[in-house]
């Protein structure tokens, strides 16, 4: 049985990104991120919900949980294309297409280590992994229409035999083209040119879709699948909170939101609901047990919180003037005005209104001493203190 894949590059124009959420796969292979089944099917459900294109769900031969997680995934599937992943022997794909096939839209994601290091793995020759791709690529097409094949640690490919491996793939019938850099060696020039590359000269690769897979490992996975998409990649593969082996993968947020708010210089569409990403995020780094460093781009607690006077100040008249972006585009409800010891009078006679005392200027002043006195002490003053001091004062009166 096949089906026809909903969505094409050239169904939605050249601009349309498509984000590939590998979560619940690559980010759950992250040591101690194990999620249980229904914590899976949760992140899947909200995965589906916020416009993910496509869902890698797992890896269904690793496990009998895994399969399990990546079948019920793909019956509850909705918009969401569902992925499984499969090594390239034809008893993981197998596997793979036997979870995957319960979705409306099911892809099979067939992989294997191009570079010379992973060659030597199985020991093959190039010619002997060029027939392994064949036959796994032609094996997987057969059972599903939609196929993606992932030379693993492509930027440390020889070009060549990157260039001859991704013809055979097409011929066989793939479908997606992903280029993975699976230690983050690359950099987003090379990234770029690489993509530009293979799309100019190997045959028929301007009638699939190319995608790009990066590892944080010199924390330029970001700029990487960006500059792929420069180079023409439209499949950016991504984990909430760059959650992934080692250093982690690209963070969907990052990506979603670059694209968002420079799209004066990258002029590209995703299908991302992006006032769901802090549910998320909260949810991803909840169940997987990774907490969300302070200062982490877009979903940090830091992200849109500002201590400093001069911020504080700058934010309450207008506030592009320290955020280029609305807290209410990533589903944050507002700017957290921190107050400690850099905060302003202006901060804090904003945040006093909020809590609902109007001070005379010289009540606030004297406020403002003590304020700064608690400050000293304490890492954070807490709207409570901001009260107990507040009422102290009005008291004295
Ligand atoms: O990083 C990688 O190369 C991978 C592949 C399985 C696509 O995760
Ligand atoms: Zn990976």
């Amino acid at each position: 049985m096949t089906h026809t894949p909903k969505k094409r590059a050239s169904d939605e124009g050249k601009d349309r990104v498509y984000i590939f959420d590998t979560t619940l796969r690559d980010g759950e292979q992250s040591p101690g991120a194990t999620m249980t089944h229904a914590e899976k099917l949760e992140i899947a459900q909200l995965l589906d919900e916020m416009g993910v294109d496509i869902i890698e769900a797992g890896f269904p031969i690793a496990s009998e949980g895994d399969f399990r997680a990546v079948s019920e995934i793909a019956k509850r599937s909705k918009d969401a294309v569902i992925c499984g992943l499969a090594r390239a022997n034809l008893k993981d794909i197998d596997r793979c297409w036997e979870a995957v096939k319960h979705a409306r839209q099911p892809r099979i994601h067939t992989f294997i280590g191009t570079s010379p290091l992973h060659r030597a793995i199985p020991n093959l020759t190039q010619d002997e992994m060029a027939e392994r791709i064949h036959e796994t690529v032609t094996h997987a097409r057969n059972l599903c229409d939609n196929v993606q094949w992932s030379p693993m640690d492509a930027t440390r490919t020889e070009w060549d035999y990157l260039a001859r491996v991704v013809e055979i793939a097409i011929k066989a019938g793939a479908t997606t083209i992903n280029i993975p850099d699976t230690v983050g060696y690359t950099a987003p020039v090379e990234s770029a040119e690489l993509i530009r590359r293979l799309i100019k000269e190997v045959p028929g690769a301007d009638e699939i879709i190319f995608a790009t897979h990066c590892h944080n490992d010199l924390g330029m996975a970001t700029a990487n699948s960006l500059a792929a998409v420069e180079g023409g990649a439209r499949q950016i593969e991504c984990t909430i909170n760059g959650l992934g082996e080692r250093a982690g993968n690209t963070a969907l947020e990052e990506v979603v939101m670059a694209m968002k708010v420079r799209g004066d210089i990258m002029p590209y569409r995703t299908g991302i609901d992006t006032t769901k990403i802090m549910n998320i995020s909260r949810r991803v780094a909840t169940v997987s047990g990774f907490a969300v460093q302070f200062n982490k781009a877009i979903v940090g607690k830091n992200a849109f919180a500002h201590e400093s006077g001069i911020h504080q100040d700058g934010m309450l008249k207008n506030a592009e003037t320290f955020e280029i972006m609305r807290p209410a585009d990533v589903g944050l409800a507002e700017t957290n005005i921190v107050m400690g010891k850099h905060s302003g009078r202006a901060a804090l006679r904003s945040k006093l209104k909020d809590l609902g005392y109007e001070l005379a200027e010289n009540q606030l002043n004297d406020v403002f001493v003590r304020f700064k006195e608690l400050a000293d002490r304490k890492k954070e003053v807490y709207d409570e203190d901001l009260i107990a001091l507040a009422t102290t004062e009005a008291a004295e009166d």
